[in-house]
């Protein structure tokens, strides 16, 4: 029987400097997207997936992300006191959702090192990686636990992306595996080739379940593109030691730390809610006929 995966890293200590001016004081993993933090999205997507303990790698700018998670027993008082039980509640969930603690990181060194920093938290076990201000919706981290008790190989999710996009991301060569409709086994793995160097159009996009091996080669990976600890050198070492899987998928995944695709996030997850989606569609259907957009 392979470890169950219980534990999860969420790498959110980056500058943020695709969202400038917002991200100056207030770090992007706080975007609200209707009324929660991006954050929060990526929490309960691990919870979901069956995390009970998450270890985010946080920065000094950032304390903010802590308090969004902590309890605030005035404000959930003043709610009560007002009969607004369930604003109460929903405050202090958040504080239970799962076992949440942060460690900063010091000086941004890259992925990987920021990485690197949950190996004594993690110890010997299987883990996840969340990137912090990518939402996906869907089943992608789910399945990868489900392959990973299948094979008990590290996985990564991957999509495909138009080729010239593919220097913005790992890039992954991988075969096919007979019978299996999401999985691959990954062949090459490269961090943001130049696009005429491209193995394929297959990219990384922000979850990774990890045997606790990677942390020996992380300890060992010297800095690379940009001059940072790259997760991804350390995975290309890894996979001459162990399998490294690849689970695929089409939709569902919004990087909020680019602005374009925070609007994508905002318009998608608005009309799914019950509360907002039916009246914000008409807003929108007015707005794409004044707007002459079809
Ligand atoms: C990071 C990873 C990259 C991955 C991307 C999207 O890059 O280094 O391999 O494809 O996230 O998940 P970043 O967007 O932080 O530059």
């Amino acid at each position: 029987m392979p470890a169950p995966v219980r534990k999860a890293v969420i790498p959110a200590a980056g500058l943020g400097t695709r969202f400038l001016p917002f991200s100056k004081a207030v770090p992007k993993e706080m975007l609200p997207v209707v009324d929660r933090p991006v954050i929060q999205y990526v929490i309960e997507e691990a919870v979901d997936a069956g995390i009970e303990d998450i270890l985010v790698i946080t920065s000094r700018h950032k304390k903010v992300m802590e308090d969004h998670f902590d309890r605030h027993p005035e404000l959930e008082s003043a709610l009560e006191a007002k009969g607004k039980n369930a604003e109460a509640a929903t405050v202090r969930d958040l504080s239970s959702m799962a076992d949440i603690h942060f460690v900063r990181q010091g000086e941004a060194l890259g992925l990987g090192h920021a990485i690197g920093m949950a190996a004594n938290h993690v110890g010997d076990e299987p883990f996840v990686v969340l990137l912090g201000d990518d939402i996906m919706r869907g089943p992608v981290l789910k399945g990868m636990v489900d392959l990973y008790a299948k094979h008990e190989s590290s996985v990564v999710a991957l999509m495909e992306v138009p080729q010239e996009d593919i220097s913005s991301y790992g890039c992954a060569a991988a075969d096919a595996i007979e019978g299996a409709d999401n999985a691959v086994k990954v062949t090459e793995l490269v961090e943001k080739p130049a696009v005429e160097d491209a193995p394929s159009n297959l990219a990384v996009m922000g979850r990774y379940l990890f045997t606790p091996t990677i942390f020996e080669e992380i300890a060992k990976t010297q800095p690379g593109v940009g001059g940072e600890i790259q997760i991804t050198d350390a995975m290309a070492a890894l996979m001459g030691r162990e399998d490294m899987l690849g689970f695929t998928f089409t939709e569902g995944r919004y990087d909020t730390g680019k602005k374009i695709d925070y609007l994508r996030a905002m318009v998608d997850l608005s009309l799914q809610r019950d509360d907002l989606g039916p009246e914000f569609r008409e807003i929108l259907a007015e707005t794409v006929r004044r707007e002459g957009i079809v």
